[in-house]
């Protein structure tokens, strides 16, 4: 079954996947009336992280594959593009989606698609490997810090892609790559996805060291497999790809998102409610679940979820982010946001995305006591935040300051729904489920 949506530009992309509407506009602003206690189900679906790379990866293989799980956010139909522009064909609707890939490939991701969701920066490795060659826009700069492309070029020069700079594009070309042996400096997400999906179809063995290990790229690890790749060390710093000739299309369920799980099981802890999570493993969130335990949350775990619920004021927690298994740097907001409300004073520290701290100036108009110094910020806790009028920064802020406008009293706005959009699928529709007084308005500033 497909559905067309009016307007859309391409026709492949009229059969794609939700959220275009409200994509394109960017004017909306989320009005939330304080003071709900959330309480019931919040149905988790596939994950941002890993839906971007599963697509990326499906060009590594000529014909049809089949994705479900897929999540109906804004990101996804702007990939749909990326491969678009490479010449594939994305057809279906969240949560199933197909993705046909022809023999021959594009090779050129333009800065339009690129600056709007850096993530389509990971076509990078399945153009060099199929296609001999790649010119990718560079991202440029973002609101959440620095996202330099270094050990991704490292990693790909080294198995024998030769880069040029030129333009605003990253330009690679590779006639053959050859396995090698590649040490990062930092476990990367991006990197080594980019890395193993150009090593999966080198001549040899590749090994990538300190690699990242993110549920995601677990996720990403056993799609390639079923296509035929050979990868050891799935899960561990240590990743050893043996290369293949080709890969077979497959049909990939893509793995619940952690970060939305986690958001609403903080959500359930700041309002003290109780909130039961489906669709995404306990065991991707352990960290951030022993967290809320020791704020006073009770946390139970189930086969496919976990229920959170918070009978006192939670108290405050330390929280320090770091790769997987640390701290997700992407629940860094809302552990600073239900610090807020804590009893206590809190010590958080970001060791990922120096920027990661622009949302605080929007959260203390909503009166929170928070003062950053360098990657630290202390959160004293206050009883109640006060609403207000705030902006989104970019998708985890925007959520974080959402719940923190449930803790506020009276009535609070953020602007720039549409970062929120871009990552949370039936944001709105959950929120009200559980018992929040929110709905999305026109922001009649910017008219
Ligand atoms: C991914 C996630 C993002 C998450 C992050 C860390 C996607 C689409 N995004 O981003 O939500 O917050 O992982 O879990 O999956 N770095 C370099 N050189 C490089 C690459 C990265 O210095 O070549 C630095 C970055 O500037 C950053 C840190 O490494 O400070 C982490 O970046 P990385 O793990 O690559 O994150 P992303 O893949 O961009």
């Amino acid at each position: 079954m497909t559905v067309a949506r009016e307007g859309s530009r391409h026709p492949t992309l009229r059969r794609v996947v939700g959220r275009q509407a409200t994509y394109h506009a960017q004017v909306e602003q989320f009005e939330v009336v304080g003071g709900a206690r959330l309480a019931g189900e919040a149905a988790v679906s596939g994950a941002k992280n890993s839906v971007l790379k599963v697509m990326a990866a499906s060009l590594l293989a000529t014909g049809t594959t089949r994705l479900s799980n897929v999540p109906d956010i804004g990101d996804v139909p702007i990939m749909a593009e990326v491969l678009h522009g490479l010449g594939a064909r994305v057809e279906g609707h969240a949560p199933d989606i197909t993705i046909t890939v022809p023999g021959e490939l594009g090779f050129e991701a333009d800065y339009d698609h690129v600056r709007r969701i850096r993530g389509s920066v990971c076509v990078l490795g399945p153009l060099i490997a199929r296609a001999g060659r790649a010119r990718v826009a560079l991202p440029g700069g973002d609101a959440i810090g620095s996202r330099a492309l270094d050990l991704h070029v490292m990693g790909l020069e080294r198995l024998g892609a030769v880069f040029d700079n030129t333009h605003g594009y990253l330009v690679a070309e590779a006639a053959q790559l050859s396995g090698a042996q590649i040490w990062l400096d930092f476990p990367s997400v991006g990197a080594t996805e980019n890395i193993m999906m150009a090593a999966v179809l080198a001549k040899g063995t590749t090994t990538i060291d300190n690699a990242a290990r993110e549920p995601e790229i677990v996720d990403l690890c056993n799609m390639l497999v079923a296509m035929g790749a050979q990868i050891g060390g799935i899960g561990t710093s240590t990743l050893e790809i043996q290369g293949v000739d080709e890969l077979r299309p497959v049909e990939h369920h893509v793995v619940g998102d952690r970060i939305v799980a986690g958001t609403w099981a903080f959500a359930a802890t700041m309002t003290q409610g109780d909130i039961r999570v489906r669709g995404s493993s306990h065991e991707h969130l352990e960290i951030a679940l022993d967290k809320l335990v020791q704020a006073g949350a009770e946390v139970t775990t189930y086969d496919d979820g976990f229920a959170v619920s918070c009978d006192m004021r939670p108290r405050a927690v330390d929280v320090v982010t770091l790769p997987y298994p640390g701290f997700p740097t992407d629940l860094q907001p809302m552990a600073i946001a239900m610090n807020s409300v804590a009893d206590g004073v809190a010590f958080v520290t970001e060791n990922i995305f120096e920027g990661r701290f622009m949302f605080i100036d929007e959260l203390v108009r909503l009166a929170a006591d928070v003062r950053t110094d360098g990657h630290h910020a202390i959160v004293r806790g206050r009883e109640r935040l006060s609403g207000a009028p705030v902006r989104a920064t970019d998708i985890r802020a925007g959520a974080a300051l959402v719940l923190a406008g449930v803790v506020a009293d009276g009535v609070t706005t953020i602007a720039d729904a549409f970062h929120v959009d871009r990552g949370y699928q039936s944001f709105v529709e959950t929120l009200t489920q559980l018992g929040a007084s929110i709905r999305r308005v026109p922001d009649d500033t910017l008219l």
